[in-house]
């Protein structure tokens, strides 16, 4: 394989991607050597109960370590690394601690209602789980554990494509609420079925991710890659039936290769809307003449994103470019956020600024790895706990009343 298609196959996220195949390379989520500190697993205790945790996380990054014993080295740095030299990834994370807060005084609160609305829907604080590939490759329950920790947890989980779990898999999982993240099959009509399967598994929005090319230089030095198995069931999942067994690795790996329409345009969006009732959101928004174009498609909702880092390198940290894109969507369209959220502090930032609810990436992928089901519910509560503790701390009862003027002027972006 040349190093363009290489790439270009980076482009999908996991589920669609493949160095040359090494043996070894598999992922051993289930060898016990690597199973790390007996960190307590949803399959074994439904509860996040914070108590039963050897390690204790009480922050996001205590998570990582635990992700790290229990992950092979290619497949943690898969999920911890962005494109080349990292300067997006560190840059969403440092631009959240370069904003300041400046509470009002004499303005305490009792209680706080972190509930919100996103398109309509209901959910019980603005955090809800990024669309992540290749999740079945960090934890056995895959995608069906995100699912069931996000719905207790009374969000919304949006599943990827590249999940590694099929559509109806996720969907029987629980009865949460669940957005589909699509990449687009070149087949229109398997793309055509595949959103139709979206609908009747009762998932109630479409995120399609327009920000494609991930080349990362750590998965390149591990020759990362998506074992045979996961690989051809991934194909199988969207609806590729003729592919099988038989074909060798490398077959699977051409034909994925063709199997996915990197080119997506205006044209898409406009046959995507006559084909779809759903509400549609466009993920991977940065600039104001983004907004303009999903406002003239009629989208529904955008989400300002650099994809935490992992595609081009150099992008502005997406926190930086949020308040002009809040300013050019004027109410059209619903505003989420991703990038760098770390803390509840992180989720107060990005609502002051406008959007109305955050997505996480790779909290979602380290506390799964940590701990499945019970791992991403404990992250989802830590930071509601911390979101909580800043609301009261700044004197705001609801996230309505979360607003940019609880930020010091320059560093409102
Ligand atoms: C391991 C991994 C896989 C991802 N796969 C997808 C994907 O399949 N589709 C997608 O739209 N975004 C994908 N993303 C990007 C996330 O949806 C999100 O934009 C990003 O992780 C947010 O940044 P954060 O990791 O700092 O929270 C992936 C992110 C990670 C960490």
């Amino acid at each position: 394989m040349d190093r363009r298609t290489f790439s270009q196959l980076l482009a999908f996220g996991a589920g669609m991607f493949s160095a040359d195949h090494v043996e070894g390379n598999a992922i051993a989520v289930d060898d016990e050597s690597r199973k790390g500190p007996g960190v307590p697993d949803a399959r074994e205790n439904g509860a996040a109960d914070r108590d039963a945790w050897p390690a204790s996380p009480v922050t996001i990054s205590d998570f990582i370590p635990l992700a790290k014993a229990k992950l092979p080295k290619a497949t943690f740095e898969y999920i911890t690394s962005g494109s080349e030299d990292e300067v997006t990834l560190r840059d969403n994370v440092e631009a959240f601690r370069r904003m300041r807060i400046l509470p009002p005084l004499l303005h305490g609160v009792q209680k706080t209602n972190l509930s919100t609305t996103v398109l309509g829907q209901k959910i019980s604080m603005p955090i809800m789980l990024a669309p992540v590939a290749a999740l079945r490759m960090f934890h056995p329950e895959g995608g069906r554990a995100s699912a069931r920790a996000a719905a207790s947890a009374g969000t919304i989980c949006i599943t990827s494509t590249s999940v590694g779990n099929s559509v109806e898999e996720i969907a029987a999982a629980g009865d949460g609420p669940k957005w589909f993240q699509l990449y687009v099959p070149s087949d229109r009509e398997l793309a055509r079925k595949l959103v139709k399967r979206a609908e009747t598994a009762d998932y109630k929005a479409l995120v399609v991710t327009v920000d494609l090319g991930e080349r990362k230089d750590a998965d390149l030095r591990n020759r990362f890659s998506l074992p045979k198995d996961m690989l051809l069931k991934h194909l199988r999942d969207i609806g590729h039936t003729k592919v099988s067994e038989r074909n060798s690795y490398d077959e699977l790996v051409a034909f994925n290769a063709k199997a996915w329409d990197v080119s997506l345009s205006v044209d898409f969006f406009q046959w995507l809307r006559r084909e779809t009732k759903l509400p549609i959101i466009l993920k991977g928004v940065l600039t104001n003449e983004a907004v303009q174009q999903s406002i003239d498609l009629k989208l529904d909702g955008i989400v300002v994103s650099n994809h935490g880092g992992r595609r081009l390198d150099g992008m502005p940290a997406s926190i930086d470019m949020l308040k002009e894109v809040v300013e050019a969507a004027d109410g059209k369209l619903e505003v989420l956020f991703d990038s760098g959220v770390r803390r509840g502090g992180d989720v107060m930032k990005a609502l002051a600024l406008g959007a109305k609810a955050v997505l996480i990436g790779r909290p979602q992928a380290w506390s799964l790895a940590a701990g499945g089901e019970t791992g991403v519910k404990l992250a989802l509560e830590i930071l509601r706990d911390e979101l909580t503790n800043a609301m009261i701390s700044s004197g705001c009862a609801t996230v309505d009343e979360i607003d940019a003027s609880l930020l010091m002027p320059a560093t409102q972006a």
